[in-house]
């Protein structure tokens, strides 16, 4: 089966880039083109013709993926929407293991993190921020026995794996 949107391309990228410019808080701002030539893959929620959630996510090797770029528009959140999302791409998972980076005052997205099996493993500073590192395993039975020695064993792998972020 193939199906074609009657949203092009071209109009999604804009709607991510005006959704994630306004709310994700990045240090850089982001346009249509600069998501387009990326291999990132978005999983995107849509109302009409409006995307009204989406979230992003980013193979940085073998083992680990990123995810990134969640962000749901306010008047739609908190009714599962981000939950969604984060399930569509663990679904959609090719590694075993998936991360994201989040600000540590960032309740909604800390506590959806967690709510989605995340684990934080690191705290660091960046640019004026304290950032968590949330990690968590595709196989949700591997996350509950592997945790405990997460940090030990995967720091060197996923810290040399974190390239281009933004
Ligand atoms: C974080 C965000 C994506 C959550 O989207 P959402 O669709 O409202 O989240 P959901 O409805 O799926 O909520 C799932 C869980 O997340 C947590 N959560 C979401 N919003 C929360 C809030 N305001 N306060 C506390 N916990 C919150 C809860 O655990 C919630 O489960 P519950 O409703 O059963 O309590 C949304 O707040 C957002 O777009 N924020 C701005 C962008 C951003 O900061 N992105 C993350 C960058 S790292």
């Amino acid at each position: 089966m193939k199906i074609i949107s009657t949203l092009t391309k071209s109009e999604i990228a804009g709607q991510i880039c005006e959704l994630i410019n306004k709310h994700n808080g990045w240090y850089r701002r982001f346009t249509p083109a600069n998501i387009e030539v990326t291999n990132n893959l978005y999983v995107v929620e849509l109302l009409g013709n409006k995307v009204i959630g989406v979230g992003g996510m980013r193979k940085l090797s073998n083992i680990h993926t990123e995810f990134m770029h969640l962000c749901v528009r306010p008047e739609f959140r908190r009714q599962g929407i981000a939950i969604k999302l984060s399930i569509k791409r663990l679904n959609l998972l090719e590694t075993p293991i998936a991360l994201s980076y989040i600000r540590n005052n960032n309740i909604p997205s800390m506590m959806n993190s967690l709510k989605s099996g995340f684990v934080p493993i690191e705290e660091s500073r960046k640019r004026g921020y304290n950032i968590l590192t949330f990690v968590r395993f595709k196989d949700e039975s591997d996350n509950v026995a592997l945790q405990s020695i997460l940090k030990e064993t995967l720091n060197g792998v996923l810290y040399t794996g974190r390239c281009n972020r933004g």
